[in-house]
């Protein structure tokens, strides 16, 4: 049996709570260095064009204090591709951005997109990072990644997530077998699947019994539980639920 995924943690919405303060605590890196404590895998971060939550200054000391790999995930523009270049993240995962949404609503247009990153894919690919697309699991947008060279994709689980939570399970059930075909068509093509966006320590389960699912990024679930039982506890009870469901891959 293949290990478990890794875990990455997503501490955005540490920064989100200093924010609302407008001071210096919470400290995003000191709920990095926490989560990898407790057996975070790696430490993802999101850096808006806007900064309403993780900071310029957050990613320089994430790059400088954490001993995991840190996953910064970006809009495909000049200034974020100037920034990765110069902090040189261990990966990169390009993200679609728009300043009206509350989170990463939706995945990238890779197919419609393609000309506007396949420059930045390159650019990314040859500084040494290892570039990420965070797709819905669809399969042109699969094909187009092929094309555009990523080692990785990442597949939006937030409609699959959403449908559940509404108790929708028809829907939830197709959207569940759209990301176990995207997981097979990348992994067929070479690409790294990953999955990530609105993951609870159930539906993360799930997914792990995906064989070839090398990668979950969870945050605000994370966060949120980490209120109510703290941090470490609350990655420890993830790690385990996706061992769990990894035992149950076949
Ligand atoms: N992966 C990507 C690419 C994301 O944009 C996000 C949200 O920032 C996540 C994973 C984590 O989603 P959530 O906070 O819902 O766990």
């Amino acid at each position: 049996m293949r290990a478990a995924p890794r875990l990455g943690v997503n501490i955005d919405h540490v920064a989100t709570v200093r924010n609302a303060r407008g001071g210096t605590l919470p400290d995003p890196v000191r709920a990095a260095l926490v989560a990898i404590e407790a057996g975070a895998d790696g430490i993802t971060a999101h850096l808006r064009e806007d900064r309403r939550h993780i900071r310029d200054v957050d990613m320089e000391r994430l790059k400088a204090e954490i001993s995991k790999p840190l996953n910064f995930e970006m809009a495909a523009t000049d200034e974020m591709l100037a920034i990765a270049l110069r902090i040189k993240p261990h990966a990169i995962c390009l993200v679609p951005e728009k300043r009206e949404e509350r989170t990463t609503e939706g995945g990238l247009d890779v197919v419609a997109g393609e000309a506007h990153l396949r420059p930045y894919i390159a650019k990314l690919n040859d500084a040494g990072m290892r570039v990420s697309l965070f797709i819905a699991a669809d399969p042109a947008a699969i094909d187009a990644a092929h094309r555009l060279k990523a080692p990785v994709v990442e597949f939006h689980s937030g409609s699959w997530c959403d449908a559940l939570t509404e108790g929708n399970t028809k829907h939830a059930e197709v959207e569940y077998q759209r990301i176990a075909a995207g997981v097979a068509q990348a992994a067929a093509l070479g690409i790294e699947p990953h999955i990530g966006h609105g993951l609870d320590y159930a539906t993360a389960e799930i997914v792990s019994a995906l064989p070839q699912v090398a990668e979950l990024n969870i945050g605000h679930y994370l966060i949120g539980e980490s209120i109510f039982i703290g941090l470490p506890e609350a990655i420890r009870r993830m790690k385990t639920a996706m061992a769990a469901g990894r035992a149950r891959a076949q």
